[in-house]
């Protein structure tokens, strides 16, 4: 059947009656396919508000929901050389997968921790002048013993064993962890 524009009615003088306008006649298949073309538009424009939502709630929810400790797939690693570090420095390692950091207090004790922030894992760095390590993505922070004491991290930094075999300074994860 021929529709009008107006959908009232099958035929334009029936249309002129009902809407007092004159309608358009329209074939059936041009009727199918403006709808299909609706139908695909309000698809394409929904499938877009769904992507802009989840781009705004995958990081706020990132941010909120901190990811669970990851392993580092290695016990025992060597994290530098006697004289590598000057006192109260730091310096980046790999302890498996993973970056770690060993540092140098000033009066001359090491101590080895993960460098994966506990927040949403950036790469933390030593701070001399706060003898802190802190993060740069959100301003945690941390003490050179891995706790956290400022900002979003909620937890410590895993802290490892050191230990010193001739020249050699090694990270050793804790038996218990
Ligand atoms: S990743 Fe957010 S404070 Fe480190």
């Amino acid at each position: 059947m021929i529709v009008c524009s107006h959908q009232l009615s099958g035929e334009s003088w029936a249309c002129l009656r009902v809407c007092g306008k004159r309608g358009q006649m329209l074939d059936p298949d041009k009727k199918k396919r403006r709808e299909e073309r609706r139908r695909f538009v309000e698809t394409f424009l929904g499938m877009g508000v769904a992507a802009s939502v989840a781009s705004f709630l995958y990081p706020v929810l990132r941010y909120i929901i901190p990811p669970k400790q990851v392993e580092l797939g290695a016990s025992l690693v060597l994290a530098a050389h006697i004289g590598d570090l000057k006192p109260n420095s730091g310096k980046i390692f790999r302890f498996g997968s993973r970056p770690a950091i060993l540092i140098l207090t000033s009066d001359g004790k090491y101590h080895a921790l993960s460098a994966v922030c506990t927040h949403l894992g950036c790469t933390v760095q030593y701070l001399p002048d706060q003898h802190e390590v802190w993060c740069p993505c959100h301003n945690g922070k941390y003490t050179v013993d891995g706790a956290n004491i400022s900002g979003p991290p909620p937890r410590p930094l895993q802290e490892f064993d050191v230990i010193l075999k001739g020249n050699d300074i090694y990270a050793q994860r804790p038996q218990n962890s």
